[in-house]
């Protein structure tokens, strides 16, 4: 239990590293919850900063969410090793959940963090790379058709939900417990941009470029 409690701890303090705050301030204190949607996450820092800035959250995001599912669970720390009690795979759902929720509630930023979205797909990075198939072309097919990223994202946890219910496979049940958890989780962290789906006043994808407060 102690490998288990540790790495889940690990997991949160990473996830509330946020790539966009983190770039904010080393480019002289913007904080892009203050602009555009509010939101700190990459769609936002590519509405109001532009690409390059967008791409370094990015990286940091999603990089962030391939360590915590993908490395940290197999990780033999100092003083604790490896609990032979604890199930791998729950032990690696457990820190993918943690990270996701360190990135929404980040520690070092009065718990005001993004939305989850990048920080999933290094998630799924880490814990089922082919999953990222059916949720890429969801996530671009939803983007291209309806021009909202949002809706996009939350459909493309909904089809890593129906992949690893479906096609089953080695730890389709911690996968899948995982997954509707997250889905459940994204639609209330994109509660905002629902809501603004249903006023019709949501930003589409094809003016990303053109919105700059
Ligand atoms: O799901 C993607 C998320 O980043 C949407 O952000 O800024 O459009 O609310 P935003």
């Amino acid at each position: 239990m102690l490998e288990l409690g540790i790495k889940t701890l690990l997991a949160y303090l990473l996830g509330s590293v946020i790539g966009s705050l983190l770039i904010g301030r080393l480019r002289g204190g913007v904080d892009i919850r203050t602009m555009g949607s509010g939101n700190a996450g990459g769609t936002n820092a590519l509405r109001t900063q532009g690409a390059g800035f967008a791409i370094q959250v990015m990286i940091i995001d999603v990089g962030k969410g391939w360590l915590a599912a993908g490395v940290l669970p197999s990780l033999s720390l100092p003083l604790i090793g490896i609990d032979p009690t604890i199930g791998r795979q729950w032990l690696a759902v457990a820190c993918a959940s943690a990270v996701v929720v360190g990135h929404v509630y980040p520690l070092w930023y009065e718990f005001r963090g993004g939305k989850g979205a990048a920080t999933l797909v290094g998630v799924v990075m880490g814990l089922k790379p082919v999953a990222l198939i059916p949720a890429v072309l969801t996530w671009l097919l939803i983007l291209i058709v309806s021009g909202f990223v949002g809706l996009a994202t939350m459909l493309a946890v909904a089809s890593f939900c129906i992949y690893v219910g479906v096609i089953g496979g080695e730890a389709s049940g911690a996968l899948l417990a995982f997954g509707i958890t997250m889905l459940v989780f994204v639609c209330y962290t994109h509660r905002s941009n629902i809501e603004r789906m249903r006023a019709g006043t949501e930003n589409r994808a094809h003016r990303l470029w053109l919105f700059r407060p």
